[in-house]
């Protein structure tokens, strides 16, 4: 059985005062019961701070990316043994804002893959097809050149210990959510190429959907038999809504 994961990319948003009071409710939101795996991927400056606060809680942290390098010379870089060293488990990789906006391609995102377990880091690598690319009909063929670019760099082993997020880029922060059966299509094709390669590897590989989730839609989502959990954005900046969410995973 694979446990539910439901992580919130809080990307650069909040202060230290609301990562705090974010984090405070959401653990008073949650209560003791969370049947799924929480997480929650502050910006960088603010992990010590949520650190602090996750304490005692069952929330577990990670960052929102990390540098392909273990130490020296990056100026404005940031090393996955820094991220393990402030209580990071997990870090997001691929996400299509760092694809699209920062030129992040396959080649580097397996490179963060790789270098994210070489720190001790669990890597959520995001794939997804942007809206030009589902119309013209090329949705699967970019989603196994993004995974491939990772199983070549890594092998299927590495999938022991990593999580996948199919994050359509048409639905992240446009409120477009996918239907429960285009994410589960999209999903079992996933899972289909991590079996194909190993089949106790893919099918315990959990594979998150990411794209303008909300408490709303989430129980259909999740229902799903593919789906194993969100990666949340916008949704997971108020802690009721997240809370709701992670329940909707119960
Ligand atoms: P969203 O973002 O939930 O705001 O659509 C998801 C993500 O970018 O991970």
């Amino acid at each position: 059985m694979r446990k539910l994961l439901v992580a919130g990319n809080w990307k650069m948003h909040g202060s230290r005062a609301d990562t705090r009071e974010l984090i405070d409710g959401l653990d008073a939101a949650l209560g003791s019961d969370s049947a799924a795996e929480v997480l929650v991927c502050p910006p960088y400056v603010y992990l010590c701070d949520a650190a602090d606060a996750l304490r005692g809680t069952s929330v577990v942290l990670g960052a929102q990316n990390v540098a392909v390098e273990a130490s020296g010379a990056y100026t404005g870089e940031i090393a996955g043994t820094m991220l393990r060293d402030v209580g990071c488990r997990y870090v997001i990789v691929g996400h299509s804002e760092r694809r699209s906006i920062y030129g992040e391609e396959d080649g580097l995102v397996a490179a963060k893959f790789r270098s994210a377990q070489r720190d001790g880091l669990t890597p959520i690598l995001c794939v997804g097809e942007s809206l030009q690319e589902r119309e013209t009909g090329i949705t699967e063929a970019v989603i196994a050149r993004q995974l491939g670019a990772v199983l070549e760099s890594s092998g299927i082993v590495a999938f022991k210990d990593a999580v996948v997020a199919y994050e359509p880029v048409w639905a992240i922060g446009t409120g477009h959510t996918a239907s429960p059966e285009q994410a589960q299509a999209v999903h079992a094709f996933i899972r289909g190429i991590l079996t194909h390669e190993d089949d106790t590897i893919g099918n315990s590989v959990r594979i998150l959907y990411g794209g303008s989730v909300k408490s709303s839609n989430a129980r259909d989502l999740f229902s799903m038999p593919d789906v194993d959990g969100g990666l949340v954005g916008g949704a997971s900046l108020d802690a009721e809504g997240f809370a709701g969410i992670c329940r909707a995973a119960g």
